[in-house]
């Protein structure tokens, strides 16, 4: 039996990735089929936390029982409704994949072919809403980031998770090895749990269920659910 150690703890997940619209019907977007942030929802809320899971786009996934799930398109959707959650969640993880940028024009009607050249896209930078929950986090309250990275000569996955993981600010972050089977559209992730105290834990490659139970093995013994 898995432990109730998440008990009284109000936990906010991100899943999904974010849909950026250029007119009605079409979009940037990303691979992320939400697994992961869909995994660690169904294990925290088995280990007795109250969940919210803020959906981005998914694969085709099956709610987790006991969960409430938010649904969301774009990254400022989730933004928003991430820091409405956030202020009274006692762990907040963002596992969504959140556009960098999205288009500057936003056009009412769907594009037609003859109405413009195919000339680029024009961008703007999306928020980083992580290092903003970082920026708003109450005392107390958890904040945990996920990094997908690869490793390049020289530098390894690692070194880029540590970076990372100063940079946001945030108390945990879960750096993912990316390719070989791992973590886009597949079953497996595989990487590092590292904390801002400097632990950190190899995640052998593995099921998202498994990465799950070791980010909440970790997490639980810190948490204070609010009074
Ligand atoms: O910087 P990078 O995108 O690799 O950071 C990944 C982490 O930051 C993930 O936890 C992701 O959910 C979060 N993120 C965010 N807002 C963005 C981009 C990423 O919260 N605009």
């Amino acid at each position: 039996a898995l432990p109730r150690d998440l008990e009284g703890v109000h936990v906010a997940v991100s899943a999904g990735g974010t849909r950026e619209a250029l007119d009605p019907v079409r979009f940037l977007g990303n691979r992320s089929s939400g697994r992961q942030g869909y995994a660690l929802a169904r294990v925290a809320a088995q280990r007795g936390a109250r969940v919210t899971l803020v959906a981005a786009h998914t694969a085709d996934l099956v709610a987790p029982a006991g969960v409430d799930v938010v649904r969301v398109g774009s990254a400022l959707e989730l933004r928003d409704a991430m820091h409405t959650v956030a202020e009274t969640a006692d762990v907040v993880v963002m596992a969504a994949a959140v556009a960098d940028f999205r288009p500057v024009d936003q056009v009412e009607h769907k594009i037609k072919k003859t109405e413009r050249d195919p000339d680029p896209v024009a961008l703007t930078r999306n928020p980083d809403i992580l290092a903003e929950l970082v920026a708003a986090r109450r005392p107390g309250q958890v904040v945990v980031g996920f990094a997908a990275e690869t490793g390049d000569a020289g530098t390894g996955v690692l070194d880029y998770g540590r970076a990372k993981l100063k940079r946001k600010g945030c108390d945990w972050l879960v750096v993912n090895a990316v390719g070989d089977g791992r973590a886009f559209e597949v079953e497996d992730n595989a990487g590092w749990l590292l904390s801002a105290d400097g632990v950190e834990t190899p995640i052998p490659h593995g099921s998202k269920a498994r990465l799950a139970s070791a980010l909440w093995d970790a997490v639980a013994p810190a948490v204070q659910p609010r009074p």
